[in-house]
């Protein structure tokens, strides 16, 4: 049965993972994958997640199957966060929130739906976009292809490019945005950009699929937010995914959700309905644990403000360590200007190191990026720095 089956390629992110657990160099860095960790080098565990699970402990629950869609206290919670509670969009019942297994579940439920919808439409992501956009559409049975985005010359976004693809994509096509903090280039488009992305995807009869895995990592969590509100005021059924994993730390919880914005109450509770049936032939229901965690924050004022600090607080570190970046690279002898790094925004930086540099950068130093040159800055801290940076300049 399987004597023909193929050795799959390691996952280009998840994959590093396993060879820099395997690495027994004492002064490894992992810079692979978009986790944060603390100026001690420890994952941390909110404050406000001890909280809840303190009460929630507190009183122990059977647990018994959820609904389908998940907790109505969690979709509701994630409605007034993506939308706002008070928004007309909320308050009309146009939108449809289903809890989801991280933001990976979020997509493909969003993605096996699409493809009961328009099963004939092609998908544009980013170049470059997070590897597993492509594969997520691809096993859905999407043909995926993108639309240009960055300028490796300029180190920015090739936005006149980026306008181009959507211009000349196909009424229908599936795009696929970074609603904040871009993975992996850490390029995002200004406001007056996303109006005129906004302009070309109505105009074009596009369909936006916004991609909120760092909400709070940029700006702010309204500020990150609000690229939403705005296709919701131009009128558009849009898909939007969301993690929670990075701004809550519940990487391994897999927390998410999909929200659909539909044309009016009674299409969302069709549109609803059909993300039931993907949901239940994907994994059935969603697990109970992480969800019901992040909604008794998001639901509790006291609660919610000390995650929103303790949000605020990962934000800043890294904004911190990107300036160290910069700085540290400069006193190890790199010659070339890294002040980019400091216009960069988000988890990720997309360094310019060749792939041979990132081999070499593992294989000599124990310091883990993808092939790509994207390195996690909040993995970074006050006593890996140097050797860090140190390491890449052997290298460069
Ligand atoms: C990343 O890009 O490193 C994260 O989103 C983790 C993942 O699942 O790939």
């Amino acid at each position: 049965l399987f004597s023909a089956v193929e050795m799959a390629p390691r996952d280009p992110i998840l994959g590093l993972n396993e060879q820099y657990n395997a690495d027994t160099n004492p002064n490894k860095v992992n810079l692979g994958v978009g986790v944060y960790f603390d100026d001690n080098g420890k994952l941390p565990l909110l404050q406000c997640v001890q909280a809840a699970e303190k009460t929630m402990m507190a009183t122990p629950t059977a647990r018994g199957y959820l609904p389908i869609d998940g907790i109505v206290a969690y979709d509701n919670a994630v409605k007034a966060l993506v939308f706002g509670a008070e928004s007309d969009v909320v308050k009309s019942g146009r939108v449809s929130t289903v809890q989801a297994i991280g933001g990976t579940g979020g997509l493909k439920i969003g993605a096996d739906f699409l493809k009961k919808v328009s099963p004939n439409a092609k998908v544009l992501i980013s170049d470059p976009s997070w590897e597993n956009h492509r594969a997520i559409f691809v096993n859905a049975g999407f043909e995926v292809s993108s639309y240009a985005y960055y300028d490796a010359e300029k180190r920015g976004v090739n936005f006149d490019g980026m306008l181009a693809s959507l211009n000349a994509a196909a009424a229908g096509t599936i795009v696929v945005l970074h609603a904040c903090c871009h993975n992996p280039t850490g390029y995002d488009i200004t406001d007056a950009q996303w109006d005129q992305v906004i302009a070309v995807v109505k105009a074009k009869s596009l369909t936006a699929f916004l991609d909120m895995a760092y909400q709070g990592f940029g700006h702010g969590i309204a500020e990150d937010g609000a690229v939403i509100g705005k296709f919701v005021a131009a009128g558009l059924n849009i898909f939007v995914s969301t993690s929670f994993s990075k701004s809550f730390s519940l990487y391994g919880e897999r927390v998410g959700a999909l929200s659909v914005v539909a044309s009016d109450k009674e299409e969302a509770s069709r549109v609803l309905s059909q993300l039931k049936i993907a949901i239940r032939t994907n994994y059935s229901n969603p697990p109970i644990h992480g969800g019901a965690v992040v909604a008794a924050v998001l639901n509790n004022p006291e609660l919610r403000a000390q995650w929103e600090q303790e949000l605020a607080e990962m934000r800043v570190r890294i904004k911190a360590m990107r300036q160290k970046l910069v700085d540290s690279l400069k006193a190890a002898g790199v010659k070339q200007d890294m002040s980019f790094i400091t216009t960069q925004i988000g988890m990720f930086s997309y360094s310019g190191l060749t792939k041979d540099q990132m081999v070499r950068l593992r294989s000599e130093f124990g310091v883990y990026g993808t092939d790509t040159g994207r390195m996690c800055v909040a993995a970074l801290n006050s006593k890996n720095i140097d050797y860090v940076c140190a390491s890449i300049a052997k290298v460069i």
